[in-house]
This record gives C-alpha cells, sequence and structure tokens, in this order.
C-alpha cells in the first residue's frame, strides 16, 4: 500500500516525531545506498534541528561499492557522520552502537564529569518508507519488531528496546514523506522499488533505467543482454533487448512490455550486478526531462 502524503499528515508526522525527538540523544536517519539524495526526507534537519543525526545508508549489498564510497566522502566533507549497513543480512548492532558513541562521546563525558551514571544511548529511526527501518529494528532488537505500516509519524505509544548494553531505540520507527518535487528523485524512487504506485508510467521509468544505466554502466548492458553497443537509440536497444530474449509477439514483433517488466526485475534483483542510481556529483544537475 502507498500512502498518500496530505499536507495534514506531515504536519501531524513532524509533530510526533518532534515529541519523541526530546527523549532521545540522537537520530538514526536511514538511507538507501542507491540513492541516498532521492531516499532523504526534504525536511529533515529543520525537523531535528539541533539532535545529532547519524546517516544509516542501508542496502549496502544492493549499491555499487565505488558509489558508496563517494557517498561516505560526501558526507564526510560536509562533517556529517554516516555508515553503510546491510540490515538484511548483517548484525549490525556493533556498528551503529561504536558510531553512536564516537558522535555522542562530548555530551556523556559532560554527564560523566558531573557524577552521572553511565547510561545507554538512547536513539531513534527515521526515514521515508521502504528504506529498511522495519528489517533494521529487527536486525537490532533480534526479534519481530513492531512494522512501522504506512502510516505517518510515529503511530503508537513508544517503547524502549534494549539493544546490546550500550543502546536503546524507540521501537516505533518514524516515518517521513519523500521529496515530491524532483522528477529525477521520483524516478530513483520507482526504479529502486521504493514507490510502486506512482503516476509515472512504466515506460518513463524504464527509459530513465535504461538512459542512466548507458551512462553509468553500459558494460554490464552489453553483457546481461548481449547487445551490439550501440545505444544511440534508447528504442533501439530495448528492441535489442527484446529480440536477444526472444520476447516477441505473433509476426515477430517485440513484445515491449515484457521487456519492461524483465529489465525491472533484473535491475531490482542484482542481474546487472551491484548499481547505484546517484552519484554526490548528480546533486547539482538539471533534473530530467520527460
Ligand atoms: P520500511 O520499514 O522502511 O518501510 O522498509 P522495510 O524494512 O519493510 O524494507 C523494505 C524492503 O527492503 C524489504 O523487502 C526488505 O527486505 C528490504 N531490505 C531492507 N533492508 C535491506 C538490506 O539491507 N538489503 C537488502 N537487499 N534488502 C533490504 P521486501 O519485504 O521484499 O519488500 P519489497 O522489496 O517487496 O518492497
Amino acid at each position: 500500500m502507498t500512502v498518500q502524503w496530505f499536507p495534514g499528515h506531515m504536519a501531524k508526522a513532524r509533530r510526533q516525531i518532534q515529541e519523541k525527538l526530546q527523549l532521545v540523544d540522537i537520530v538514526f536517519e536511514l538511507l538507501d545506498a542507491r540513492i541516498p539524495y532521492s531516499s532523504s526526507n526534504p525536511m529533515m534537519n529543520e525537523i531535528i534541528k539541533h539532535k545529532p543525526k547519524l546517516i544509516i545508508l542501508n542496502k549496502v549489498d544492493m549499491a555499487d561499492p565505488n558509489v558508496t564510497q563517494q557517498w561516505l566522502n560526501y558526507f564526510k566533507e560536509q562533517g556529517q557522520p554516516a555508515i553503510t549497513i546491510d540490515a538484511l543480512h548483517q548484525n549490525a548492532i556493533k556498528q551503529i552502537t561504536e558510531a553512536s558513541k564516537e558522535i555522542l562521546k562530548e555530551k556523556f563525558a559532560k554527564e560523566k564529569a558531573k557524577g552521572l551514571r553511565p547510561r545507554p544511548v538512547r536513539a531513534m529511526i527515521l526515514g521515508i518508507p521502504n528504506v529498511g527501518k522495519s528489517t533494521l529494528m529487527n536486525n537490532l532488537a533480534k526479534r519481530k519488531a513492531a512494522q512501522t505500516g504506512d502510516r505517518p509519524g510515529v503511530t503508537k505509544a513508544q517503547q524502549w528496546v534494549k539493544v546490546g548494553q550500550e543502546l536503546e531505540l524507540l521501537d516505533t520507527p518514524g516515518v517521513l514523506w519523500p521529496k515530491f518535487e524532483e522528477k529525477r528523485v521520483g524516478y530513483n524512487l520507482a526504479v529502486t522499488g521504493a514507490i510502486k504506485d506512482t503516476i509515472l508510467t512504466l515506460d518513463h521509468i524504464i527509459l530513465y533505467a535504461l538512459d542512466y544505466l548507458i551512462q553509468h554502466y553500459p558494460q554490464r548492458l552489453i553483457e546481461r543482454y548481449h547487445l551490439s553497443g550501440n545505444f544511440e537509440d534508447k528504442v533501439a536497444v530495448l528492441e535489442e533487448i527484446g529480440t536477444k530474449r526472444g520476447f516477441l509477439q505473433s509476426g515477430g514483433i517485440v513484445d515491449y512490455d515484457k521487456v519492461y517488466e524483465i529489465l525491472l526485475r533484473e535491475i531490482r534483483s542484482l542481474k546487472l550486478g551491484r548499481l547505484s542510481f546517484e552519484c554526490p556529483k548528480d546533486l547539482n544537475q538539471e533534473t530530467v526531462s520527460e
């Protein structure tokens, strides 16, 4: 199910999250490592204000390692702590706990100097739908944690989940809305499967994805679909894929719907290898045109 984010929902999500923020030392902003900019909420920093933040690039197992390194460098240059995780396959407790303690070390040193007893770091996870919030909760809580569902904001009375000895998490992640304004963002969310029901049509999504692949991963396309490497005309490339894979209707005409479906499925299931759809240098580029 996809949520329609109306202004009222956004205001409510924002208000509820800001109430919970008072309870925590740090926010974990969960992003999709393949599209860190497109999977961020446009108002995150405004919502959390000066609360310390750890950026967690999730689904790193699906992202291009070279591009992920560029993103880590980018965040470092900005003075923003960031780590990468694969919440589905790897235990992330140690990495997240260590990174949080590092960010909060001055605060905790001050508390210690005042004679306060050592205590766990208190944190909450925030992110747009589908970045892996529930998966990370389950990973950290070592049990089936509450589903975030698709409802905006924090939807339950909060409870603390103990994560090891040094971290406590609010058990319900905060759900925030995605960026709506930039067309490129919508395409990136659609290609990676973050939004399923979208006003963008499948053919436009595929043409966008194909264009990105031709520019950034031409060799992967050539190898996967045994292509000639002539990428001038994208429709001709789709036709070549359809012909090579035998997606033909009667009369030998290429079944483009089948080509779209397979291409999208294969991109999402790593058949073309680990792909990223956004580099830090893309941030200043014009948004795509139709
Ligand atoms: P959310 O709470 O933020 O909405 O996201 P959720 O945890 O439900 O995760 C969304 C999808 O992403 C899930 O796939 C989940 O398994 C997958 N996922 C989460 N973290 C990782 C990761 O680190 N690596 C990989 N490879 N996948 C991850 P799903 O249930 O199959 O949903 P869908 O793909 O059909 O949307």
